[in-house]
């Protein structure tokens, strides 16, 4: 299958690039930052290809898309790190960065590869399981991922064939942390570890197995799937 991650130069995006190139799969990552992506290349190896490409640009994301096609899978692992923080102090600048930094990239990616998509191919969303838990500290993180989470169904009945779905990791240990200071995310990762059902934060490739699974099955679509050690269930939902 010809595969194309956006923000797959880091974290789970280049977990999920990994866990196609396993399967044999031709892969595609991109990310905006070229001395990150060549990193990942060199650590992908064999296989894989990339290029600098910003989701925000939809003529470049356009480019990439029609060169590509037909794409079987499109993978949308991107984000910033934005929106985050207890409601009252939250900057609504900082919340709109968190919007402008994963919903609108997203979108962009989504609507602008659709004509060079496969006639039966897949997309795999990656929002956050912070769009449905109740946990302090994350009510504009929910307003990012709770956004493209409610366009999973309607996105899926209105493009059938395609079939559309997104994953919703819990705390994963990535990249994405790297903005915290490594004694407060160790201290993160731990708190989190002794309250999940798993007993431990997601690896990447944890998240990278279930969007291989969305993918992969052709009569899953239009579902959120939660991937979170059973974060979910402590939460409430
Ligand atoms: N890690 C967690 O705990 C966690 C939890 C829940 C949900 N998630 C979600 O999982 C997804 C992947 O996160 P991650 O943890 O793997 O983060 P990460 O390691 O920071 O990777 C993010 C990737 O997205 C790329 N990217 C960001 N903005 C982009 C843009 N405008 N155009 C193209 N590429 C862009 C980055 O490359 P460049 O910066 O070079 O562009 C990088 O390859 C995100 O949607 C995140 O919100 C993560």
């Amino acid at each position: 299958m010809n595969i194309l991650i956006m923000g797959g130069s880091s974290g789970i995006g280049e977990a999920t690039a990994r866990a196609f190139l396993d399967r044999g799969d031709r892969v595609t990552i991109t990310g905006r930052d070229k001395t990150r992506l060549d990193g990942a290349l060199a650590r992908l190896g064999a296989g894989a290809e990339g290029e600098a490409v910003d989701a925000t640009d939809a003529a470049a994301v356009e480019a990439t898309a029609r060169r590509l096609a037909p794409i079987d899978v499109l993978v949308l692992a991107l984000s910033g790190g934005q929106g985050g923080g207890p409601f009252r102090h939250l900057g609504l600048d900082d919340l709109r960065g968190g919007f402008e930094g994963k919903l609108w990239p997203q979108l962009t990616a989504l609507q602008r590869s659709l004509d060079a998509m496969a006639p039966d191919a897949a997309i795999v969303l990656v929002t956050a399981g912070s769009a449905h838990v109740a946990l302090p500290g994350t009510a504009g993180l929910a307003a990012i991922n709770g956004a493209l989470e409610a366009m999973v169904g309607p996105l899926a009945a209105e493009l059938a064939p395609l079939r559309v779905n997104a994953v919703s990791p819990g705390v994963v240990d990535t990249p994405w942390w790297d903005g915290q200071s490594p004694e407060m995310r160790a201290a993160t990762f731990e708190s989190f570890a002794t309250w999940l059902p798993a007993g431990r934060v997601g690896r990447p490739g944890d998240i990278a197995a279930a969007i291989v699974a969305l993918a992969t099955n052709g009569y899953v679509t239009g579902t959120v799937l939660d991937c979170a050690g059973g974060g979910q269930l402590a939460m409430g939902r």
